[in-house]
């Protein structure tokens, strides 16, 4: 897809503008990168994006990779870190890359969003959500996402195994503006099970080896599926508050 991408995928390292070489830690998997660049690629109308959180720039790379090429295609990245704690590795990741159609608003996004929707209401046709990590922050950025979203876009959000995103997922599928339209899941030993299981280990493991215990925990029903990622669609127009 991309040779940064592939390069940065097989060290697990990234590069920093100071020249310092940095482990990746919590970014998005191969996975995850596949489903938004191939989200992106589905759409040809998908030309301007926004990246709320930008960290070491994985996402950044796939949205741009995926909408290299099309005509007026800009991506706006809102991270307030983006020089400081990650070193200006994600920009210098697009650089690298030689993507060009893109801007960095190095402000939080309670102070970014609110001036972007003063002039780009409705205009976004991509938004990908996962800046700061807490409840009030995630429900914030989708806020305004939805309202910097057009008719049609999508919205994107990232580490699902995190409570706030999580809650605001839950928020998001509550509202009739939105459809869920994708998601990317793995499918887990159950943890209450497996707790289970570690607390009767000892009797247990008089009647069953080691191996046993291995193959019985890869059973179906002691799995449980976990969403990591969800994309909406946005369907309708949000019209609850019909007095605003
Ligand atoms: C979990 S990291 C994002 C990881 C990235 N999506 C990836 O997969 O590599 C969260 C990001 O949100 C940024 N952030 C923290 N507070 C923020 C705020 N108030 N507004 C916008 N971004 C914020 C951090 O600097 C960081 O880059």
């Amino acid at each position: 897809m991309n040779k940064v991408i592939d390069s940065i995928q097989k060290t697990g390292t990234v590069t920093g503008k100071s020249g310092r070489i940095h482990k990746l830690h919590s970014p998005i998997n191969r996975q995850e990168g596949l489903f938004v660049y191939n989200l992106i690629r589905a759409d040809a109308s998908v030309k301007k994006t926004l990246e709320i959180g930008c960290a070491y720039g994985l996402p950044s790379l796939h949205i741009c990779a995926a909408t290299n090429g099309r005509e007026d295609a800009w991506h706006t990245i809102i991270d307030p870190l983006q020089n400081t704690l990650w070193d200006g590795v994600g920009i210098q990741n697009l650089d690298a890359a030689e993507f060009d159609a893109f801007e960095l608003i190095e402000t939080k996004s309670e102070f970014a969003l609110p001036l972007l929707l003063q002039e780009e209401k409705g205009q976004f046709d991509f938004v990908f959500v996962e800046g700061s990590q807490t409840f009030d922050h995630a429900l914030l950025d989708c806020f305004y996402a939805t309202r910097l979203l057009r008719l049609g876009g999508y919205l994107v959000l990232d580490s699902l195994s995190r409570t706030p995103a999580r809650c605001a997922v839950d928020f998001l599928n509550t509202l009739p503006c939105y459809e869920e339209y994708a998601s990317v899941s793995e499918t887990l030993p159950n943890p209450w099970l497996r707790r289970l299981l570690s607390l009767v280990r000892k009797p247990v493991s008089r009647l069953f080896t080691e191996e046993d215990l291995k193959t019985i925990l890869q059973e179906p029903f002691l799995k449980t599926r976990n969403t990591r990622m969800v994309a909406f669609k946005k369907i309708a127009e949000d019209n609850r508050d019909r007095d605003r």
